[in-house]
């Protein structure tokens, strides 16, 4: 334990621990020192120079790389302070090109409120990356080079945490170019020639997997997920301009994700954690579309298959370990890094492309309506969602599923059957991060904490507390664990799995089939935010070696050692995003890993209080099985899950 050492801000006395800094100190005592480089995930560069204090005797140092002295007198607000400040800020606006109008962070922009409150001419010094470009990484990613500021947060989350190194620095004198690995100098009027990649290594080794860690670790909104927010608005005033009939007879669909509704409060004044799961249901309807559906019951699905498949992996022999592949970014990840364990992803779809395809065959039935006359919309913690939605295996075939599904309603709509087959509807047509929602809710003047709740609409709005977790690390785990254990009992009681495949619930037989309905609920042993945990699991009376990874640099990790055979798994979770998708690329910003605990403990809150807690229990998940799939492995396997390939680098355009 360090010493308590005193310390005088602005002439009043703190106690401070030999190792803080000092911004450290006045931030825990609520005393504002502006600051963007610095963020509690990462080392401290001390490159953007905001965070300028004045101390006795060193004159004006940066407050997030000083640590505190016994008896150290500290100037937050000095002349000599503010004159510098105002100035270093005024070069952040050199280097920043406000795009404000289009910018997702506009509402809750950290730089425009240091203008304000130190009254900075923010054109004093010339824009000097007027023509930098802006790069689009894959479908999902926007990196725009003229509103960097240089702080290099990006390169060091992308290299040193996620291990993908997908960004590389430029230096030229005061200039400095942060740029995709291997991108030509464009725009940047710099001779770019000694760039890290002229210098040798081999660019086709790195990728970016979309998971939008840099994003979130950007403090000035210089990158952003692929909007997809401009579509959605069109057909949203699409629609109110036509007084009510939904754009082009469109019926709009938005389904929430498990974890945004812990989190989006945070970008109307609301503490991280903050649930409000009716309010967002009511925005939903209030911005104009027409349903508002859960994704969490697309989790259960997905929860009801892994575990279904994770069962089998055990018990046929299959080469193990079996790997969660809910995560587009992790599935990425392997697809380009480790081609040689692509076969040990679970072939289960994602929440999203569990539901997505389920809306778009069983819902359109059920509204009697053409399946393309749907647009689903879903609002993601996840910018790699952008990527995994736009997947042409993620496309369901009108024709194939009017001809193999129980679908009477669309069968009879969709006439000329035979013109159908090979016509392929997205399952989903846009992703909103959480922080292009909030932005389209301020747009429309929409303020999410004063609405009403109202309850998500059915059938596709009833889930499970294994569901809610989802967004935690070690959430899918749980979920799957809970359904797995379950699935055991009943093989071992009945000897067959054909009872799951037909949604039947034994649930309901309490008392006939004891042993099978008691059930493991919590796995507390998997869950928490340490980058990597490993525990031994009871499940259905087998003993499991279980390992869960927070990030992608502690999946390299994992997936290193079993290549040197230096662990061994039964079962593990990778999730790209530290915390799991609580910590998402789409998240509001900051995003930290206090944030990141009050969001997780509101997922398991939630779980705690929901009457049904498991996905096999879950009837509107039993009733797709019983009146959609009717048993048939074959309809579940390509309704609910997909294959995996080796991917080349996809790399970057500009736009
Ligand atoms: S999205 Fe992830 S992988 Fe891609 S550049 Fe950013 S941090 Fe790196
Ligand atoms: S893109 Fe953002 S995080 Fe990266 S160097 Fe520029 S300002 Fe920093
Ligand atoms: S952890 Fe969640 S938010 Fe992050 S990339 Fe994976 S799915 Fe997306
Ligand atoms: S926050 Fe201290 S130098 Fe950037």
């Amino acid at each position: 334990m360090s010493k308590n050492i005193k310390i005088y801000i602005n002439n009043k006395l703190y106690l401070a621990q030999k190792d803080q800094t000092i911004l450290d100190v006045a931030l825990k005592n609520k005393i504002e020192i502006p600051h963007l480089c610095k963020h509690p995930d990462l080392d401290i560069k001390g490159n953007c120079r905001t965070c300028i204090v004045e101390v006795k005797g060193l004159g004006l140092v940066t407050s997030c790389s000083t640590e505190v002295t016994e008896g150290m007198q500290v100037k937050t607000e000095s002349p000599a302070v503010k004159r510098a400040r105002k100035m270093n800020l005024e070069l952040i606006f050199a280097a920043h090109i406000e795009k404000c109008e289009t910018c997702v962070y506009s509402d809750n922009c950290l730089i425009l409120k240091y203008a304000e409150k130190y009254d900075l001419n923010i054109s004093h010094f010339e824009d000097r990356k007027k023509n930098y470009p802006i790069w689009q990484f894959g479908d999902a990613i926007q990196f725009d080079a003229s509103k960097c500021i240089d702080c290099r947060n990006c390169v060091e989350v992308c290299k040193l945490r996620q291990t993908c190194d997908f960004y590389e620095i430029a230096d030229r004198n005061i200039e400095t170019v942060v740029k995709p690995k291997g991108s030509p100098n464009v725009g940047t009027g710099l001779d770019l020639s000694n760039s890290v990649d002229a210098l040798g290594n081999d660019i086709n080794k790195f990728d970016c997997t979309y998971c939008g860690q840099c994003i979130v670790h950007c403090p000035v909104g210089a990158i952003s997920g692929v909007p997809h927010w401009q579509q959605v608005n069109k057909l949203l005033e699409g629609k109110s301009a036509k007084g009510g009939s939904a754009s082009g007879g469109k019926v709009l669909v938005a389904q929430i994700a498990p974890s945004i509704r812990v989190s989006i409060g945070e970008e109307f004044n609301q503490p991280p954690g903050k649930i409000v799961t009716g309010q967002l249901a009511a925005s939903i309807k209030k911005v104009g579309f027409d349903y508002a559906f859960d994704v969490n019951m697309g989790a259960d699905l997905t929860t009801y298959e892994e575990a279904r498949e994770l069962v089998h992996w055990l018990t046929s022999g299959k080469k193990r370990p079996m790997f969660t592949s809910c995560c587009p970014a992790w599935v990425k990840f392997v697809e380009f890094n480790y081609p040689e364990f692509i076969s040990h992803l679970t072939s289960t779809n994602s929440p999203i492309m569990c539901s997505g395809p389920v809306l778009k065959t069983y819902f359109a039935d059920y509204l009697k309506k053409d399946p393309r006359d749907i647009v689903n919309v879903m609002i993601a913690p996840c910018t790699a969602k952008k990527h995994e939605a736009g997947l042409a295996k993620h496309t369901i075939d009108l024709g194939w599923c009017i001809e193999r599904l129980d679908l009477p309603n669309v069968a009879c709509i969709c006439k000329d059957r035979s013109k159908l087959k090979g016509v392929r509807v997205p399952a989903v047509d846009y992703v909103l991060t959480t922080r292009e929602y909030a932005h389209l809710l301020h747009r429309h003047k929409i303020d999410l904490p004063k609405l009403k709740p109202i309850e998500l609409d059915k059938p596709l709005g009833t889930y499970s507390g294994a569901a809610a977790i989802y967004g935690a690390s070690g959430g899918v785990m749980e979920s799957a664990l809970r359904s797995a254990d379950y699935f055991l009992r009943v093989l071992d009681e009945t000897g067959s799995l054909d009872s799951i495949l037909k949604g039947e619930n034994y649930q309901l037989k309490k008392k006939k089939y004891s042993n099978i309905s008691q059930s493991r609920i919590k796995f507390e042993e998997v869950r928490g935010q340490q980058g990597i945990k490993s525990a031994q699991v009871k499940v259905g009376g087998r003993q499991l070696k279980v390992a869960i990874a927070n990030g992608l640099g502690n999946a390299r990790k994992i997936l290193e050692d079993l290549k040197a055979g230096k662990v061994k798994y039964d079962y593990v979770e990778v999730m790209a995003c530290p915390g799991g998708c609580i910590g998402g690329g789409g998240q509001p910003v900051p995003t930290n890993a206090t944030i990141r605990a009050s969001r997780a403990a509101a997922l398991y809150n939630i779980d705690e209080n929901l009457p049904i807690r498991t996905a096999h229990e879950n009837p509107s998940v039993l009733e797709i099985y019983q009146k959609y799939f009717h048993g048939e492995e074959c309809l579940i396997e390509d309704v609910l899950h997909s294959k995996f390939k080796t991917q080349n680098r996809e790399g970057y355009t500009v736009v």
